[in-house]
Protein backbone atom coordinates (compact mmCIF):
# COMPACT_ATOMS: atom_id res chain seq x y z
CA UNK A 1 0.00 0.00 0.00
CA UNK A 2 1.04 3.49 -0.97
CA UNK A 3 1.59 6.45 2.00
CA UNK A 4 -2.19 8.07 2.27
CA UNK A 5 -3.15 10.70 -0.90
CA UNK A 6 -5.99 13.71 -1.15
CA UNK A 7 -9.02 12.88 -2.90
CA UNK A 8 -8.65 15.57 -5.16
CA UNK A 9 -9.31 14.44 -8.69
CA UNK A 10 -6.42 13.81 -10.14
CA UNK A 11 -6.84 16.77 -13.38
CA UNK A 12 -7.17 19.51 -10.70
CA UNK A 13 -4.15 18.20 -8.77
CA UNK A 14 -1.59 18.41 -12.16
CA UNK A 15 -3.43 21.07 -13.04
CA UNK A 16 -2.16 23.16 -9.12
CA UNK A 17 1.09 21.42 -9.47
CA UNK A 18 2.15 22.63 -12.86
CA UNK A 19 0.63 26.44 -11.76
CA UNK A 20 2.71 26.53 -8.30
CA UNK A 21 3.82 23.12 -6.30
CA UNK A 22 4.05 25.08 -3.02
CA UNK A 23 0.51 25.27 -1.54
CA UNK A 24 0.14 21.18 -3.15
CA UNK A 25 3.10 20.13 -0.98
CA UNK A 26 1.93 22.16 2.08
CA UNK A 27 -1.67 21.04 2.01
CA UNK A 28 -0.59 17.73 1.84
CA UNK A 29 2.21 17.44 4.65
CA UNK A 30 -0.42 19.59 7.13
CA UNK A 31 -3.10 16.31 6.25
CA UNK A 32 -0.92 13.75 6.06
CA UNK A 33 2.41 14.04 7.48
CA UNK A 34 6.53 13.71 6.32
CA UNK A 35 5.55 11.11 3.91
CA UNK A 36 2.52 10.95 1.66
CA UNK A 37 1.32 10.70 -2.17
CA UNK A 38 0.66 13.01 -4.92
CA UNK A 39 -1.54 11.60 -7.71
CA UNK A 40 -1.99 13.49 -11.00
CA UNK A 41 -3.06 12.75 -14.37
CA UNK A 42 -0.20 11.42 -17.03
CA UNK A 43 2.41 10.99 -14.07
CA UNK A 44 3.49 8.24 -11.62
CA UNK A 45 2.52 8.16 -8.12
CA UNK A 46 4.54 10.52 -6.42
CA UNK A 47 5.81 9.74 -3.03
CA UNK A 48 6.81 13.06 -1.86
CA UNK A 49 9.02 12.93 1.55
CA UNK A 50 9.69 15.29 4.50
CA UNK A 51 11.58 13.88 6.79
CA UNK A 52 15.66 14.18 6.82
CA UNK A 53 15.79 10.52 7.80
CA UNK A 54 13.96 9.04 5.04
CA UNK A 55 15.93 11.59 2.29
CA UNK A 56 19.37 10.06 4.10
CA UNK A 57 18.02 6.72 3.32
CA UNK A 58 16.71 7.45 -0.31
CA UNK A 59 20.01 9.44 -0.94
CA UNK A 60 22.10 6.80 0.12
CA UNK A 61 20.56 3.88 -2.40
CA UNK A 62 22.41 1.50 -4.48
CA UNK A 63 21.97 3.10 -8.07
CA UNK A 64 20.71 0.68 -9.49
CA UNK A 65 17.78 0.41 -6.51
CA UNK A 66 16.80 3.92 -7.59
CA UNK A 67 17.12 5.67 -10.81
CA UNK A 68 16.98 9.79 -11.85
CA UNK A 69 17.17 9.75 -14.70
CA UNK A 70 13.63 8.09 -15.71
CA UNK A 71 12.28 10.97 -13.21
CA UNK A 72 13.45 14.00 -15.12
CA UNK A 73 12.46 12.45 -18.72
CA UNK A 74 10.08 15.56 -19.34
CA UNK A 75 13.24 17.35 -19.71
CA UNK A 76 14.39 14.64 -22.51
CA UNK A 77 12.91 16.85 -25.78
CA UNK A 78 14.74 19.66 -24.33
CA UNK A 79 18.08 18.24 -23.29
CA UNK A 80 18.72 14.83 -25.32
CA UNK A 81 19.17 11.35 -24.82
CA UNK A 82 22.78 11.73 -24.07
CA UNK A 83 22.14 14.32 -21.43
CA UNK A 84 23.63 13.74 -17.88
CA UNK A 85 20.29 14.65 -16.03
CA UNK A 86 18.69 11.65 -18.75
CA UNK A 87 20.84 8.86 -18.20
CA UNK A 88 21.29 5.68 -15.07
CA UNK A 89 23.29 3.17 -13.56
CA UNK A 90 27.25 2.99 -15.72
CA UNK A 91 26.23 5.27 -18.31
CA UNK A 92 25.39 8.09 -16.08
CA UNK A 93 28.44 7.34 -13.94
CA UNK A 94 30.95 7.32 -17.06
CA UNK A 95 29.52 10.96 -17.68
CA UNK A 96 29.38 12.17 -14.44
CA UNK A 97 33.35 11.40 -14.00
CA UNK A 98 34.17 13.18 -17.43
CA UNK A 99 31.73 16.29 -16.61
CA UNK A 100 32.98 15.96 -12.95
CA UNK A 101 36.82 17.69 -13.55
CA UNK A 102 35.96 21.15 -15.29
CA UNK A 103 33.71 21.78 -11.66
CA UNK A 104 36.20 20.67 -9.61
CA UNK A 105 36.19 23.25 -6.64
CA UNK A 106 39.63 24.06 -7.24
CA UNK A 107 39.49 25.03 -11.16
CA UNK A 108 36.66 27.98 -10.31
CA UNK A 109 39.24 30.77 -9.27
CA UNK A 110 40.20 30.37 -13.39
CA UNK A 111 36.27 31.50 -13.65
CA UNK A 112 36.24 34.42 -11.10
CA UNK A 113 37.43 37.34 -13.20
CA UNK A 114 35.40 36.17 -16.63
CA UNK A 115 32.13 35.48 -13.92
CA UNK A 116 33.39 39.55 -12.64
CA UNK A 117 33.54 41.06 -16.18
CA UNK A 118 30.13 39.48 -17.61
CA UNK A 119 28.31 41.00 -14.44
CA UNK A 120 30.23 44.80 -14.31
CA UNK A 121 29.25 44.72 -18.31
CA UNK A 122 25.60 44.21 -17.47
CA UNK A 123 25.46 46.13 -14.18
CA UNK A 124 26.98 49.32 -16.07
CA UNK A 125 23.59 49.14 -18.92
CA UNK A 126 21.33 49.37 -15.59
CA UNK A 127 18.73 52.37 -16.17
CA UNK A 128 19.82 54.83 -13.63
CA UNK A 129 16.15 56.68 -13.56
CA UNK A 130 13.69 53.58 -14.02
CA UNK A 131 12.59 50.81 -12.28
CA UNK A 132 13.50 47.15 -14.14
CA UNK A 133 13.27 43.58 -13.30
CA UNK A 134 16.05 41.90 -12.04
CA UNK A 135 15.79 38.88 -12.93
CA UNK A 136 15.29 39.46 -16.45
CA UNK A 137 19.14 41.20 -15.99
CA UNK A 138 20.81 38.05 -13.78
CA UNK A 139 19.44 35.37 -16.37
CA UNK A 140 21.52 37.86 -19.53
CA UNK A 141 24.68 37.54 -16.92
CA UNK A 142 24.45 34.28 -15.92
CA UNK A 143 23.76 33.26 -19.56
CA UNK A 144 26.79 35.45 -20.77
CA UNK A 145 28.71 33.52 -17.88
CA UNK A 146 28.25 29.98 -19.13
CA UNK A 147 28.51 30.74 -22.98
CA UNK A 148 32.16 32.35 -21.52
CA UNK A 149 32.88 29.41 -19.28
CA UNK A 150 31.46 26.61 -21.07
CA UNK A 151 32.38 27.17 -24.54
CA UNK A 152 35.24 29.69 -24.16
CA UNK A 153 33.39 32.03 -26.44
CA UNK A 154 35.55 35.23 -26.80
CA UNK A 155 33.79 36.36 -29.89
CA UNK A 156 31.24 38.97 -29.03
CA UNK A 157 29.86 38.23 -31.90
CA UNK A 158 29.28 34.53 -31.88
CA UNK A 159 29.09 34.87 -28.11
CA UNK A 160 25.33 37.19 -28.75
CA UNK A 161 24.23 34.95 -31.44
CA UNK A 162 24.31 31.92 -29.33
CA UNK A 163 22.50 33.87 -26.12
CA UNK A 164 19.88 34.98 -28.75
CA UNK A 165 19.45 31.23 -30.00
CA UNK A 166 19.67 29.69 -26.26
CA UNK A 167 17.20 32.00 -24.61
CA UNK A 168 14.32 32.14 -27.98
CA UNK A 169 14.24 28.47 -27.10
CA UNK A 170 14.80 28.94 -23.26
CA UNK A 171 11.84 31.48 -23.27
CA UNK A 172 9.41 28.48 -25.23
CA UNK A 173 10.33 25.76 -23.18
CA UNK A 174 9.41 27.50 -19.57
CA UNK A 175 5.51 26.89 -20.90
CA UNK A 176 5.10 24.25 -18.09
CA UNK A 177 2.51 22.97 -20.00
CA UNK A 178 5.43 21.56 -22.30
CA UNK A 179 6.25 19.57 -19.79
CA UNK A 180 3.30 17.48 -20.00
CA UNK A 181 4.52 14.33 -22.75
CA UNK A 182 0.86 14.13 -24.18
CA UNK A 183 1.34 17.54 -25.44
CA UNK A 184 5.09 17.40 -26.63
CA UNK A 185 3.96 16.88 -30.63
CA UNK A 186 4.64 19.33 -33.53
CA UNK A 187 1.09 20.49 -34.90
CA UNK A 188 3.08 23.14 -37.13
CA UNK A 189 5.03 26.37 -36.79
CA UNK A 190 1.97 27.99 -34.81
CA UNK A 191 1.77 24.98 -32.45
CA UNK A 192 3.98 25.66 -28.96
CA UNK A 193 5.29 22.20 -29.12
CA UNK A 194 6.34 23.14 -33.67
CA UNK A 195 7.63 26.34 -32.28
CA UNK A 196 10.22 25.26 -29.51
CA UNK A 197 11.24 21.94 -32.00
CA UNK A 198 12.34 24.95 -34.77
CA UNK A 199 13.99 26.91 -31.81
CA UNK A 200 15.68 23.80 -30.46
CA UNK A 201 17.01 23.23 -34.54
CA UNK A 202 18.39 26.96 -35.12
CA UNK A 203 20.24 26.72 -31.91
CA UNK A 204 21.76 23.07 -32.58
CA UNK A 205 23.13 24.56 -35.72
CA UNK A 206 24.97 27.11 -34.04
CA UNK A 207 26.19 24.27 -31.61
CA UNK A 208 27.53 22.04 -34.16
CA UNK A 209 29.21 24.86 -35.50
CA UNK A 210 31.03 25.98 -32.45
CA UNK A 211 31.98 22.10 -31.92
CA UNK A 212 33.31 21.84 -35.59
CA UNK A 213 35.28 25.31 -34.59
CA UNK A 214 36.89 23.93 -31.55
CA UNK A 215 37.55 20.23 -32.70
CA UNK A 216 39.70 22.08 -35.59
CA UNK A 217 41.86 24.21 -32.98
CA UNK A 218 45.12 23.06 -31.81
CA UNK A 219 45.25 26.03 -28.92
CA UNK A 220 46.17 23.31 -26.34
CA UNK A 221 46.27 25.92 -23.18
CA UNK A 222 42.65 26.86 -23.30
CA UNK A 223 40.77 26.26 -19.76
CA UNK A 224 36.97 26.52 -20.60
CA UNK A 225 34.79 23.62 -19.66
CA UNK A 226 34.46 22.54 -23.64
CA UNK A 227 38.35 22.01 -24.14
CA UNK A 228 38.44 20.09 -21.21
CA UNK A 229 35.49 17.72 -22.12
CA UNK A 230 37.54 17.60 -25.44
CA UNK A 231 40.35 16.67 -23.89
CA UNK A 232 38.42 14.02 -21.54
CA UNK A 233 39.21 10.42 -22.07
CA UNK A 234 37.06 7.11 -21.16
CA UNK A 235 38.84 4.50 -18.72
CA UNK A 236 39.24 3.15 -22.35
CA UNK A 237 41.05 5.89 -23.86
CA UNK A 238 37.66 6.83 -25.98
CA UNK A 239 36.53 10.55 -26.25
CA UNK A 240 32.83 12.07 -26.38
CA UNK A 241 31.15 12.20 -29.81
CA UNK A 242 29.34 14.84 -31.28
CA UNK A 243 26.12 13.85 -29.81
CA UNK A 244 27.21 13.38 -26.69
CA UNK A 245 29.09 16.69 -26.64
CA UNK A 246 26.27 18.88 -27.92
CA UNK A 247 23.29 17.59 -25.05
CA UNK A 248 26.11 17.81 -22.26
CA UNK A 249 26.59 21.29 -23.25
CA UNK A 250 22.79 22.13 -23.92
CA UNK A 251 22.45 20.25 -20.15
CA UNK A 252 24.93 22.62 -18.79
CA UNK A 253 23.78 25.69 -20.20
CA UNK A 254 19.99 25.15 -19.27
CA UNK A 255 20.77 23.69 -16.21
CA UNK A 256 22.88 25.93 -14.88
CA UNK A 257 21.87 29.89 -15.69
CA UNK A 258 17.83 29.53 -14.59
CA UNK A 259 18.68 28.04 -12.24
CA UNK A 260 21.50 30.45 -10.90
CA UNK A 261 19.48 33.50 -11.94
CA UNK A 262 16.36 32.99 -10.39
CA UNK A 263 18.31 32.22 -7.13
CA UNK A 264 19.80 35.43 -7.23
CA UNK A 265 16.19 37.13 -7.83
CA UNK A 266 15.57 35.63 -4.49
CA UNK A 267 18.36 36.88 -2.91
CA UNK A 268 17.94 40.41 -3.72
CA UNK A 269 14.38 40.32 -3.21
CA UNK A 270 14.95 38.74 0.90
CA UNK A 271 17.68 41.36 0.92
CA UNK A 272 16.69 44.89 -0.01
CA UNK A 273 13.14 43.92 1.89
CA UNK A 274 16.18 43.87 5.22
CA UNK A 275 17.49 47.24 5.19
CA UNK A 276 19.88 46.71 8.02
CA UNK A 277 21.29 43.57 6.95
CA UNK A 278 21.28 44.78 3.42
CA UNK A 279 23.85 47.61 4.89
CA UNK A 280 25.81 44.86 6.78
CA UNK A 281 26.50 43.00 3.56
CA UNK A 282 27.48 45.97 1.72
CA UNK A 283 30.24 46.80 3.68
CA UNK A 284 32.24 43.58 4.45
CA UNK A 285 31.75 43.48 0.34
CA UNK A 286 33.05 47.10 0.55
CA UNK A 287 35.87 46.14 2.88
CA UNK A 288 37.35 43.34 0.49
CA UNK A 289 37.70 45.88 -2.27
CA UNK A 290 41.15 46.77 -2.84
CA UNK A 291 41.13 50.25 -4.31
CA UNK A 292 37.51 50.13 -5.33
CA UNK A 293 38.31 46.95 -7.13
CA UNK A 294 36.43 43.59 -6.97
CA UNK A 295 38.94 40.75 -6.09
CA UNK A 296 37.27 37.20 -6.58
CA UNK A 297 39.22 35.09 -4.41
CA UNK A 298 38.16 37.71 -1.44
CA UNK A 299 34.61 37.49 -2.48
CA UNK A 300 34.65 33.77 -2.28
CA UNK A 301 35.41 33.87 1.28
CA UNK A 302 33.32 36.24 2.96
CA UNK A 303 31.41 35.07 5.49
CA UNK A 304 28.14 36.72 5.91
CA UNK A 305 27.93 36.57 1.88
CA UNK A 306 28.24 33.06 1.86
CA UNK A 307 25.53 33.14 4.58
CA UNK A 308 22.84 35.25 2.84
CA UNK A 309 23.42 32.91 -0.23
CA UNK A 310 23.09 29.49 1.75
CA UNK A 311 19.31 31.19 3.64
CA UNK A 312 18.07 32.12 0.37
CA UNK A 313 18.47 28.51 -1.17
CA UNK A 314 17.07 27.21 2.10
CA UNK A 315 13.86 29.46 1.96
CA UNK A 316 12.99 29.58 -1.34
CA UNK A 317 14.82 26.63 -3.15
CA UNK A 318 14.56 27.17 -6.81
CA UNK A 319 13.72 23.71 -7.35
CA UNK A 320 11.57 22.38 -5.15
CA UNK A 321 11.77 18.63 -5.27
CA UNK A 322 13.87 16.05 -6.87
CA UNK A 323 12.65 12.94 -8.01
CA UNK A 324 14.34 8.85 -7.85
CA UNK A 325 12.38 6.19 -9.93
CA UNK A 326 12.18 2.67 -8.06
CA UNK A 327 13.48 0.02 -9.84
CA UNK A 328 12.02 -3.27 -7.60
CA UNK A 329 9.86 -3.57 -5.04
CA UNK A 330 11.33 -1.91 -2.37
CA UNK A 331 9.82 -1.23 1.60
CA UNK A 332 10.33 2.73 2.66
CA UNK A 333 9.07 3.62 6.30
CA UNK A 334 6.84 0.76 6.71
CA UNK A 335 5.38 1.42 3.10
CA UNK A 336 5.25 -1.04 0.20
CA UNK A 337 6.38 1.00 -3.10
CA UNK A 338 6.35 -0.88 -6.54
CA UNK A 339 8.67 -0.53 -9.45
CA UNK A 340 7.53 2.44 -11.39
CA UNK A 341 6.83 4.90 -7.82
CA UNK A 342 8.61 8.00 -8.13
CA UNK A 343 10.12 9.51 -4.99
CA UNK A 344 10.14 13.04 -4.39
CA UNK A 345 12.65 14.11 -1.40
CA UNK A 346 11.27 17.42 -0.94
CA UNK A 347 13.80 20.42 -0.99
CA UNK A 348 10.99 22.88 0.22
CA UNK A 349 9.25 21.39 2.82
CA UNK A 350 12.18 20.03 4.71
CA UNK A 351 14.04 23.22 4.33
CA UNK A 352 11.11 25.05 6.06
CA UNK A 353 10.39 22.53 8.36
CA UNK A 354 9.64 23.35 12.19
CA UNK A 355 12.17 22.08 14.48
CA UNK A 356 14.73 21.51 12.44
CA UNK A 357 14.69 25.04 11.14
CA UNK A 358 13.81 27.82 13.63
CA UNK A 359 11.42 30.35 12.82
CA UNK A 360 11.87 28.72 9.07
CA UNK A 361 10.05 31.50 7.44
CA UNK A 362 11.87 34.28 8.17
CA UNK A 363 15.00 35.12 6.33
CA UNK A 364 17.79 34.87 8.62
CA UNK A 365 20.81 34.04 7.22
CA UNK A 366 23.04 34.06 11.13
CA UNK A 367 21.47 30.57 11.41
CA UNK A 368 24.41 29.23 8.49
CA UNK A 369 26.49 31.31 10.11
CA UNK A 370 25.77 29.62 13.87
CA UNK A 371 25.62 25.93 12.58
CA UNK A 372 26.26 23.52 9.97
CA UNK A 373 23.28 21.70 8.07
CA UNK A 374 23.77 17.93 6.96
CA UNK A 375 23.03 17.34 3.57
CA UNK A 376 19.40 15.92 4.19
CA UNK A 377 18.57 19.08 5.96
CA UNK A 378 20.30 21.37 3.15
CA UNK A 379 19.87 20.11 0.05
CA UNK A 380 18.83 22.78 -2.63
CA UNK A 381 21.26 21.44 -4.95
CA UNK A 382 19.85 17.46 -4.68
CA UNK A 383 21.80 14.65 -3.39
CA UNK A 384 23.83 11.58 -3.22
CA UNK A 385 25.70 10.28 -6.62
CA UNK A 386 23.14 12.65 -8.42
CA UNK A 387 24.12 16.19 -6.57
CA UNK A 388 24.10 18.98 -9.04
CA UNK A 389 27.68 19.15 -10.55
CA UNK A 390 27.49 22.71 -11.07
CA UNK A 391 26.88 23.47 -7.25
CA UNK A 392 30.56 25.00 -6.37
CA UNK A 393 30.08 26.62 -9.42
CA UNK A 394 26.74 28.64 -8.82
CA UNK A 395 27.48 29.64 -5.35
CA UNK A 396 30.75 31.12 -6.09
CA UNK A 397 29.09 32.79 -9.42
CA UNK A 398 26.45 33.88 -6.99
CA UNK A 399 28.89 35.48 -4.56
CA UNK A 400 30.75 37.42 -7.67
CA UNK A 401 27.59 38.91 -9.36
CA UNK A 402 26.42 39.52 -5.47
CA UNK A 403 29.45 41.51 -4.80
CA UNK A 404 29.76 43.21 -8.25
CA UNK A 405 26.22 44.76 -8.04
CA UNK A 406 26.59 45.76 -4.35
CA UNK A 407 30.19 47.20 -4.74
CA UNK A 408 29.37 49.08 -8.09
CA UNK A 409 25.19 49.70 -7.23
CA UNK A 410 23.06 50.92 -4.19
CA UNK A 411 19.32 49.52 -5.03
CA UNK A 412 15.89 50.01 -3.72
CA UNK A 413 12.84 47.84 -4.01
CA UNK A 414 9.92 49.02 -6.20
CA UNK A 415 7.45 46.72 -5.06
CA UNK A 416 5.83 46.26 -1.37
CA UNK A 417 4.40 42.95 -1.03
CA UNK A 418 6.79 39.78 -1.56
CA UNK A 419 6.11 38.18 -4.68
CA UNK A 420 4.44 35.16 -5.26
CA UNK A 421 6.16 31.88 -6.54
CA UNK A 422 5.39 31.55 -10.36
CA UNK A 423 7.06 28.40 -12.29
CA UNK A 424 9.11 28.40 -15.06
CA UNK A 425 9.39 24.75 -16.58
CA UNK A 426 10.95 23.23 -13.54
CA UNK A 427 12.13 26.38 -11.68
CA UNK A 428 9.79 28.52 -8.86
CA UNK A 429 11.00 32.11 -9.42
CA UNK A 430 9.41 35.21 -8.37
CA UNK A 431 6.45 36.66 -9.99
CA UNK A 432 7.35 40.13 -11.67
CA UNK A 433 10.74 39.22 -11.64
CA UNK A 434 11.55 41.68 -8.58
CA UNK A 435 11.32 45.27 -9.57
CA UNK A 436 14.56 47.55 -8.15
CA UNK A 437 15.29 51.06 -8.95
CA UNK A 438 19.00 52.31 -8.70
CA UNK A 439 19.59 54.97 -5.69
CA UNK A 440 23.00 55.59 -6.27
CA UNK A 441 26.49 54.62 -8.17
CA UNK A 442 29.44 53.51 -7.07
C1 LIG B 1 21.60 27.90 -7.96
C2 LIG B 1 21.85 27.18 -9.03
C3 LIG B 1 21.51 25.73 -9.20
C4 LIG B 1 20.57 24.95 -8.56
C5 LIG B 1 19.59 25.39 -7.47
C6 LIG B 1 20.67 23.61 -9.11
C7 LIG B 1 19.89 22.54 -8.69
C8 LIG B 1 20.03 21.25 -9.18
C9 LIG B 1 19.24 20.11 -8.72
C10 LIG B 1 18.16 20.17 -7.65
C11 LIG B 1 19.65 19.03 -9.43
C12 LIG B 1 19.08 17.60 -9.31
C13 LIG B 1 19.90 16.83 -8.27
C14 LIG B 1 19.27 15.49 -7.84
O1 LIG B 1 18.50 14.88 -8.59
O2 LIG B 1 19.57 15.07 -6.70
C15 LIG B 1 20.69 19.45 -10.33
C16 LIG B 1 21.37 18.61 -11.19
C17 LIG B 1 22.29 19.05 -12.12
N1 LIG B 1 22.77 20.35 -12.27
FE1 LIG B 1 22.29 21.95 -11.10
N2 LIG B 1 21.66 23.59 -10.06
C18 LIG B 1 22.20 24.85 -10.15
C19 LIG B 1 23.25 25.26 -10.96
C20 LIG B 1 23.88 24.44 -11.86
C21 LIG B 1 25.02 24.85 -12.68
C22 LIG B 1 25.71 26.21 -12.62
C23 LIG B 1 25.31 23.78 -13.49
C24 LIG B 1 26.39 23.66 -14.54
C25 LIG B 1 26.95 24.64 -15.18
C26 LIG B 1 24.39 22.71 -13.16
C27 LIG B 1 24.38 21.46 -13.76
C28 LIG B 1 23.66 20.37 -13.30
C29 LIG B 1 23.76 19.04 -13.87
C30 LIG B 1 24.63 18.63 -15.07
C31 LIG B 1 22.92 18.19 -13.11
C32 LIG B 1 22.70 16.69 -13.29
C33 LIG B 1 23.57 15.90 -12.30
C34 LIG B 1 23.37 14.37 -12.42
O3 LIG B 1 22.28 13.95 -12.80
O4 LIG B 1 24.32 13.61 -12.11
N3 LIG B 1 23.54 23.14 -12.18
N4 LIG B 1 20.91 20.81 -10.15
Amino acid sequence: MLPPATTVPKAIQLARWLKNPAPVLEESQARFGDIFTLRMTYVPNFVVLSDPDLVKEVFSAAPDELHAGKANVVLQPFLGDHSLLMLDGAEHLRHRKLLLAPFHGERLSTYGDAMLNSALKSIARWPDTRAFTLHAEFQEITLDIIIRTVFGMDDEQRAANMAHAMRETLDLATNPLLLVPALQVDLGPLSPWGKFMRKRKAADALFYAELQRRREDQDTSRHDILSLLLRARDDDGSAMSDLELRDQLVTLLVAGHETTATALAWTFRWLLANRSLYRELENEVLASTENGKLIAERLAKLPLLDAVIRESLRLQPVVPMVGRVVQKPMKLAGYDLPEGTVIGPSIYLIQRRHGLYQDPSKFDPRRFIERKFSPHEWFPFGGGIRRCIGMAFALYEMKMIIGAVIARTSLLLDETTPPAMVRRSITLAPKGGVRVKVQKRR
